[in-house]
C-alpha cells in the first residue's frame, strides 16, 4: 500500500507539503499542489485517517443521537446534519437512544469513546444523566429540536441549542379554526416532559386566549408523540360528552393515529372534525382533504446544529449560544376551508417566508 513518503518521492515534495494538502493546513502553490494530487491519484494513495487522529486527537467525526430516525422529521434533519458535515470534511456516526433516559447516557458514552470530535444529541424528556455525563466528561455537544434547562453555577455545563417555534405556530394553527367558527379546539399534545410538547400547550393556550375561548383541561390529552398515543388520545377526545369540533395535533406521527382513530369511527375531516396540524410531510398534500399544517425546517436545523458545534469545536470558550429557527404555515383545506375562497387567495397558501433566526438566550 502506497505511503505519504512515495506520494512526496514521486511528486518530489517533502512529506510535509503532501500533508499540507491533504488537510489544508498551509496554502500550496497550485502547480505543487497539482502534482501532489497526481501522484495520489497514480499511486492510490488512501490516507489512514486513525494515524492521523493519533497524532491530532482529531477524529473529523461528529456523533448524532436522535430517536425515532423512521420519523420524516427526524430524517430530514439528518439529511441536513450531514450534508452539512460533508462540506466541512466530517463524517457521522449515528445512534438511536430510543428516547430512553438510560439508554441515551449509554450512547453518549458510546459516541464518545469512539472519540468523536463532538455530539449532536436530541434529547429524552429527562435528560439528567446525559446532561451530567458530557459535562463530566467536557463533550462538545449540541442540543437539537427539544431544549434543556441546565442548572445554574459557576461549574454547570451549558450547551448550545438549536430547535424551531413551537409555540408561536400553535397558537397560529388554533386562531384559524378559531376563525373559522369552532369553539371547542381539542389539542392531541406530544410527550410529558420535551420542551417541544410543553412550548406547543403554550402556544394552544395563547391561541385560545387571542380567540376568547375559554382553556378546558378535557381538550387537552396527551399523545406520547407517536401514532398509536396519538390515536388514543383522539379516541379519548371523540368519547367526551361534548367532544371537539376542531383538532390540533402536534406532531406528524400523531396526526396519523388522529386519522386513524377518526377512520374508524366513520369521521371525515373537515366535515364532521376539522383537522390542523403541527410538521408538514412530503405526502401531507396526499390526504384526502390535504393537510393544513405548520412545516418546521428541518433540514435547516440539522445544517445549524453542525454550524454551531463546529463553531464551538473551533473556539471552546465562546459563549453559549441558543438558536430558534421559525416555522411557515402551509394552508390546505383539512382545516375546512374549501378548496378556492375568499379565505384562500390560493389552494396551497404558504404564509410567512423563513425569517432570520433567533438567536440568544432563549427563555
Ligand atoms: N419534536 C419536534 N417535532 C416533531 C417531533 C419531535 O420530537 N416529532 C415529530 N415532529
Amino acid at each position: 500500500m502506497a505511503t505519504m513518503a512515495d506520494v512526496a518521492r514521486s511528486a518530489g515534495v517533502s512529506v510535509a507539503t503532501v500533508s499540507h494538502v491533504l488537510n489544508d493546513t498551509r496554502p500550496v502553490l497550485p502547480h505543487t499542489r497539482q502534482a501532489v494530487l497526481d501522484a495520489i491519484e497514480e499511486l492510490g494513495y488512501t490516507p489512514n485517517t486513525l494515524a492521523r487522529s493519533l497524532v491530532t486527537s482529531r477524529t473529523r467525526s461528529i456523533g448524532l443521537a436522535v430517536s425515532a430516525i423512521s420519523n420524516p422529521y427526524f430524517t430530514e434533519i439528518l439529511q441536513g446534519v450531514e450534508a452539512a458535515a460533508l462540506e466541512h470534511g466530517y463524517s457521522l456516526l449515528i445512534a438511536d437512544p430510543h428516547d430512553d433516559p438510560g439508554h441515551e447516557r449509554k450512547v453518549a458514552q458510546l459516541l464518545h469513546e469512539r472519540r468523536v470530535d463532538g455530539m449532536i444529541v436530541a434529547p429524552s424528556a429527562d435528560p439528567r444523566e446525559l446532561v451530567a455525563y458530557l459535562g463530566r466528561h467536557r463533550v462538545p455537544a449540541v442540543f437539537l429540536d427539544r431544549l434543556v434547562d441546565t442548572p445554574d453555577g459557576d461549574h454547570a455545563p451549558r450547551f448550545d441549542q438549536v430547535c424551531a417555534e413551537s409555540a408561536e405556530p400553535t397558537t397560529r394553527l388554533v386562531t384559524h379554526l378559531a376563525g373559522l367558527g369552532h369553539g371547542r379546539i381539542g389539542l392531541v399534545a406530544g410527550l410529558p416532559g420535551l420542551s417541544t410538547t410543553r412550548e406547543r400547550i403554550t402556544g394552544y393556550r395563547h391561541g385560545l386566549a387571542a380567540a376568547g375561548l375559554p382553556y378546558d383541561e378535557r381538550l387537552l390529552v396527551h399523545g406520547d408523540s407517536e401514532a398509536a398515543g396519538g390515536e388514543r388520545a383522539t379516541a379519548t377526545l371523540l368519547s367526551l360528552a361534548v367532544p371537539p369540533t376542531a383538532l390540533v395535533t402536534a406532531n406528524n406521527a400523531m396526526t396519523i393515529g388522529a386519522l386513524r382513530a377518526l377512520r374508524d369511527r366513520g369521521l371525515s375531516v373537515p366535515d364532521d372534525l376539522a383537522l390542523c396540524c403541527f410538521d408538514d410531510f412530503a405526502w401531507a398534500d396526499l390526504f384526502s382533504p390535504r393537510l393544513t399544517a405548520v412545516a418546521q425546517p428541518s433540514r435547516e436545523l440539522g445544517a445549524r446544529a453542525v454550524r454551531l458545534l463546529l463553531d464551538r469545536l473551533a473556539a471552546p470558550e465562546r459563549p453559549v449560544r441558543s438558536v430558534r429557527l421559525p416555522c411557515v404555515f402551509v394552508h390546505r383545506t383539512s382545516c375546512g376551508c374549501p378548496e378556492r375562497s375568499d379565505r384562500c387567495e390560493e389552494a396551497e397558501h404558504v404564509e410567512q417566508a423563513p425569517a432570520k433566526a433567533q438567536e440568544g438566550n432563549l427563555p
